[in-house]
């Protein structure tokens, strides 16, 4: 075993925190088991103590650990995409600690897929409750730069594993009612998740949805950048960016696409035109654009269905930004 592996299960063991890669986003980990470990997270992250958290496990054979009233569907799941970027939400064990669970009585299960976070969860051979590695409200960190910048002191140990693959954070599907819920959209998508069970999971804003899930959908300011940010469609965004120009404005703009003309008062990111690609460097493009300290960000509104879970990510941090539009 490597040094900081076996460093990181020692910190683990004591209590302490470790920020790990996965290949989603970076996790800011803590021993599941251990509700004062599991405290100094939300003491971290500045975060709310009633936001649930995912427990991250070596394989689904630990499954049965967390989680109780196991579906087939759960099982389907995990063969299907485990290792991998899916979150599923089940009827929780009775020893789960209330700190990961937000009170609730279900719990977030992932097996990640990325080398390091498998190394360390085998070595653990334990649940590692992990949100991303920002502070609340923030864009979440793909390198383990971003997790300094942002933590820094807050945590014991931060395990580089390079550039995150995908991106963007798990897709999350709670099996623990009647009918498989998609919480968040992801780059695993629901079309992905209904191949397997053979109906795409429900939408919380879906009318067959019970109530009180479809409240908890509701939009929340998050992965927010300071810099305001708007949402353009593309064939907007040249009478936009005229306006601005004259207004004196700065603008820093994400596209798929190069500028349509010359504007050297535009700070101008071609991002990836394909999903996947787009995904992974959605959040350093988005800090990299926030720390211009530019008046606006203009983002080109991605359409279409293999942008779904890369919309729901632009409309928070659009939210979050405090932008009007
Ligand atoms: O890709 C990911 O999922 C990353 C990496 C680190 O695994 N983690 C992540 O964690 O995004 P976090 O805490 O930033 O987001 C977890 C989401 C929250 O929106 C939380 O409400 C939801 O999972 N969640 C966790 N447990 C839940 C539960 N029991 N019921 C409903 N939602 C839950
Ligand atoms: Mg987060």
């Amino acid at each position: 075993m490597s040094t900081d592996i076996q460093q990181a299960v020692d910190l683990l063991r004591q209590g302490e925190l470790v920020a790990l890669p996965t290949e989603t986003v970076y996790g800011l980990g803590a021993d599941a088991a251990n509700p004062a470990a599991v405290a100094k997270i939300f003491t971290a992250k500045g975060r709310p103590a009633d936001h649930p958290l995912i427990v991250h496990i070596p394989d689904a054979s630990h499954l049965e650990r967390w989680a109780c009233d196991i579906p087939a569907e759960a099982h389907a799941l995990a063969k299907a995409f485990w290792p991998g970027a899916l979150t599923l939400i089940l009827k929780r064990q009775p020893q789960v600690p209330d700190a990961v669970t937000g009170g609730q009585d279900t719990v977030g299960l992932r097996v990640p897929n990325h080398p390091v976070a498998l190394a360390l969860l085998r070595a653990f051979d334990g649940g590692i409750a992990a949100p991303s590695a920002n502070r609340f409200g923030r864009i979440s960190p793909t390198t383990a730069q971003h997790v300094r910048d942002d933590l820094g002191d807050a945590v014991s140990l931060i395990l580089d594993g390079g550039p995150c693959q995908v991106g963007i954070e798990s897709t999350i599907v709670d099996l623990s009612g009647k009918r498989a819920m998609l919480l968040r959209p992801g780059m695993i998508s629901a079309i992905d998740i209904g191949k397997v069970l053979g109906r795409v999971p429900l939408s919380p804003d879906d009318p067959l949805a019970p109530p009180a899930v479809r409240a908890s959908g509701t939009l929340e300011a998050h992965y927010a950048p300071r810099t305001p940010l708007v949402l353009m469609p593309d064939d907007s965004l040249p009478i936009a960016l005229r306006n601005a120009i004259v207004q004196q404005e700065r603008i820093a703009v994400l596209a798929t696409h190069p500028a349509p003309f010359e504007m050297p008062q535009v700070i101008w990111q071609v991002a990836p035109a394909d999903p996947s690609g787009y995904a992974h460097e959605l959040y350093a493009n988005l800090r990299a654009l926030d720390a211009l300290g530019c008046d606006r960000i203009y983002v080109q509104k991605p359409v279409g269905q293999p942008w779904q879970a890369i919309y729901d990510r632009l409309k928070r941090a659009a939210a979050g930004s405090g932008a009007f539009v």
